[in-house]
């Protein structure tokens, strides 16, 4: 009989509570839910109730989750991800990394890390298509890649840059395009695509040579995000349309999907895609 994966959650917000009911749902017998972890300890316990019926897989710290976990899933926050990765690979346990963006100028470290202590790392591809043929492209000559965002100008309210540029997003009537240059700098000045542009930049050509265009569109509800790679096998052109998280209207929810597809794949004997 084949081994059961033990999986801790760090983080019981949206993406921990959806993905901590698809692994008791979807992959009982091949993966067990062996603890949950929150700042908030409230959080972790009534998760643990809701998908247990007890409060015994909720732990009051990482290093206990780390002891109890072959696999963390980290789903908590960019400000802690590089750290919680650290301390996982350095006790030997696999981790799934969520928030993408804590951990792109780290990436060299944490390979190197894994490798002296054979651990795994996986960064699904969340929120956006084409990362499989952005992969099998980088394997040749990757001549450029852009991201275009386009979000309801609403879903702009409250970020920095929009103030500091006294963008007034109420009076946009039409597409406008409100940033445009390297995925480096859109991270720092839109922290919310943080985990779209981390991803593609990883998998790609860097932060610093990937291209980004953030546009306010008045007529689309979802957000929207189209790739463009061009490279010497073709170009890649791909657009999602992404529907949020009931829990959480920044999380796009084909980002929880996403996590639970490379779970099904860890734990498969067979892979498809790239
Ligand atoms: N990769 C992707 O495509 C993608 C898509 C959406 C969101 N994300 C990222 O995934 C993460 C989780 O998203 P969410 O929608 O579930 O957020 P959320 O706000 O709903 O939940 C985050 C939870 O983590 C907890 N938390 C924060 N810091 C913690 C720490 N240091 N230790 C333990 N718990 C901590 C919070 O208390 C909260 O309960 C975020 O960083 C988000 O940016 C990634």
């Amino acid at each position: 009989m084949s081994k059961v994966l033990n999986i801790g959650i760090v983080g019981c917000g949206a993406i921990g509570t959806s993905l901590a009911k698809i692994i008791m749902k979807e992959f009982s017998g091949q993966a067990r839910l062996a603890a949950l972890y929150d700042l908030d300890a409230v959080k972790a316990q009534k998760l643990s109730l809701a998908v247990s019926g007890s409060k015994k897989i909720a732990v009051g710290n990482l290093d206990a989750l780390i002891t109890r976990s072959g696999l963390v899933i980290e789903s908590a926050s960019s400000l802690c991800a590089w750290e919680i990765a650290k301390k996982v690979s350095c006790r030997s346990r696999d981790i799934m990394i969520m928030s993408t963006g804590g951990i792109t100028g780290h990436l060299k470290e944490l390979s190197a890390l894994a490798k002296l202590k054979k651990s795994r790392v996986y960064i699904p591809s969340g929120a956006i298509a084409g990362i499989d043929a952005l992969k099998a492209a980088k394997m040749g000559r990757i001549i450029k890649v852009t991201l275009i965002t386009r979000k309801n100008p609403a879903s702009f309210s409250g970020v920095k840059a929009i103030e500091e540029k006294r963008i007034n997003l109420k009076t946009i009537r039409k597409d406008t395009v409100i940033f445009s240059g390297s995925a480096e700098q859109a991270v720092r000045s839109f922290p919310q695509n943080i985990n779209v542009a981390a991803v593609l930049s990883l998998a790609g050509i860097g932060a610093k040579k990937t291209a980004v265009k953030i546009i306010a569109s008045p007529s689309v509800k979802r957000n929207i995000h189209e790739i463009e790679v061009i490279s010497e096998a073709g170009t890649i052109f791909t657009r999602t349309e992404n529907i949020p998280h009931p829990d959480n209207r920044k999380t796009s929810f084909l980002a929880v999907l996403s996590a639970a597809a490379v779970l099904k794949q860890i734990l498969a004997p067979v892979r498809i895609g790239t």
